[in-house]
């Protein structure tokens, strides 16, 4: 029999794009191969991002065209996975007749017997969610991989509740995911050739698994990760400054293959706006985290995201978190203009009171001031040497290859005999504000 295929396109964060490796799995199980061409599938799905409403609206586009290919093959399934499923629910249905499936994220187990329920017309919709399903033994199909690098899911879920967020309404409760797991997984990655792994979750910090007795923190998982193998690289994905312990700094600290970089989302500057938020956190506190991080790690990266536009920010408050960019010198943010969301406290608490123009002029000049600092940033490593993991050719030319540092800073340079997956040492001769750009030594 000829297997059926599935095309899949993810959108949103990378936790998304780690599910849908988890997707395909399961489908894999069910009889179905993974297709790059809508045209030629059995079945589309759609694995979709809530965070901000233009996500959101992005997908709708994108359903209306898709759901064209229904035209030449009347069999064909539509479903649409992840946050907006979780989200909209049955509304998705009736906004968009086009969409068979409706799947929240905990429930992808079911994909293929919602798939036989959606046979005979009928609509089909699961999104149960779930407060222990982490996928633990299941082996996610990396479809669309480097070979190099790799992200695995540690954890699931976020009760943080922060003003602004609809992750915990879409995700559910936190779980963490079974140690073991995690490093069986990390270690079959590295046999396979994978040469760096990312932790990843909402909140991975706070990862917590206890089991007869004995107990396993983040700090724990990310060494015993880190001593498969020297020549896996381990990253961890996303941190919330509450629990950035000064153990975990020390296990940084002591492991060259744990990388340089602490992605450590501040939000805003403005103690104020971060009490709204709910963060659970102060100006003041947040910057001895980065003292902390600076002590135990002088080399270290440190990145952001921040909004701005949130409730009630004043020019005052945005000026906060101009400073306290100033004051961090991110090597690099992702950077937004704050999106009520539906349901959310900020949405029930608070009126969503600044002027679309004023956000726009405020999220500009944070643009601007980051372009600056990764300039910057990116300037100090003007003649340093760096191990660079090699990822792939670089897009802009067959004959340089583009990999990371540890501080997670893209590095292309002249290919030589190397390839993808080699450390290669290499002399930064020149950069942009997105770039370094150096030598073989
Ligand atoms: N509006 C704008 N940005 C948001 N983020 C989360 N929710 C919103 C929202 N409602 C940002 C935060 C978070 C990142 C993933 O997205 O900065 O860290
Ligand atoms: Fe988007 Fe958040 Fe869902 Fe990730 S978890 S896909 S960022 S809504």
């Amino acid at each position: 029999m000829p297997k059926k295929k599935l095309y899949i396109e993810t959108y949103g964060c990378q936790m998304n794009f780690s599910d849908s490796e988890i997707v395909v799995s399961i489908m894999n199980d069910g009889g179905y191969e993974v297709t790059t061409k809508a045209a030629e599938a059995d079945v589309i799905f759609v694995n979709t991002c809530s965070i901000r409403e233009k996500a959101e609206q992005r997908v709708w586009k994108r359903l209306k065209e898709l759901k064209s290919h229904k035209k030449h093959n009347p069999d064909l399934i539509i479903g649409v996975l992840g946050c907006m499923a979780e989200r909209l629910k049955q509304q998705l249905l009736e906004e968009e007749k086009a969409v068979d499936m409706i799947v929240g994220p905990d429930a992808y187990r079911k994909l293929p017997e919602l798939i036989s329920n959606t046979e005979h017309g009928q609509k089909a919709i699961n999104v149960i969610l779930s407060t222990d399903e982490t996928y633990a033994e299941l082996s996610p199909v990396r479809y669309d991989s480097n070979g190099v690098t790799a992200f695995i899911s540690i954890m699931r879920g976020c009760e943080n509740f922060c003003a602004y967020c609809v992750v915990p309404f879409v995700r559910g409760k936190e779980r963490s995911r079974d140690p073991q797991s995690i490093s069986s997984e990390a270690h079959e990655l590295f046999e396979q050739g994978y040469r760096e792994v990312t932790l990843l979750g909402q909140n991975v910090n706070s990862y917590h698994w206890e089991n007869n007795g004995s107990m396993v923190n983040f700090a724990t998982l990310l060494k015993q990760v880190a001593l498969l193998n020297p020549r896996l690289r381990v990253r961890f994905a996303t941190s919330h400054p509450k629990d950035l312990s000064d153990e975990l700094l020390e296990v940084m600290a002591g492991h060259d293959n744990i990388c340089k970089a602490i992605h450590l989302p501040v939000q805003s500057g403005s103690n104020r706006i971060l009490e709204r938020m709910n963060r659970s956190y102060t100006r003041e506190w947040y910057l001895d985290r980065i003292a902390a991080i600076r002590k135990y790690m002088p080399d270290c990266a440190i990145s952001t995201d921040i909004i701005a536009g949130f409730c009630t920010e004043t020019e005052e408050d945005h000026r906060e978190s101009i400073s306290i960019m100033e004051e961090v010198a991110y090597d690099y943010a992702f950077m937004f203009k704050y999106s009520e969301r539906p349901n959310t406290i900020a949405e029930k608490k608070y009126k969503d009171d600044v002027p679309e123009n004023t956000k726009s002029q405020r999220l500009q000049e944070i643009i601007e001031l980051q372009q600056r600092l990764s300039l910057e940033s990116n300037q100090r490593d003007l003649g340093k040497t760096f191990e660079v993991l090699v990822e792939c050719p670089s897009k802009k030319s067959i004959h340089h290859l583009s990999g990371r540092n540890s501080q997670n800073k893209v590095i292309v340079f002249p290919k030589g005999n190397n390839k993808p997956g080699d450390y290669v040492n290499v002399k930064v001769l020149d950069c942009t504000s997105a770039t370094l750009i150096g030598e073989a030594e």
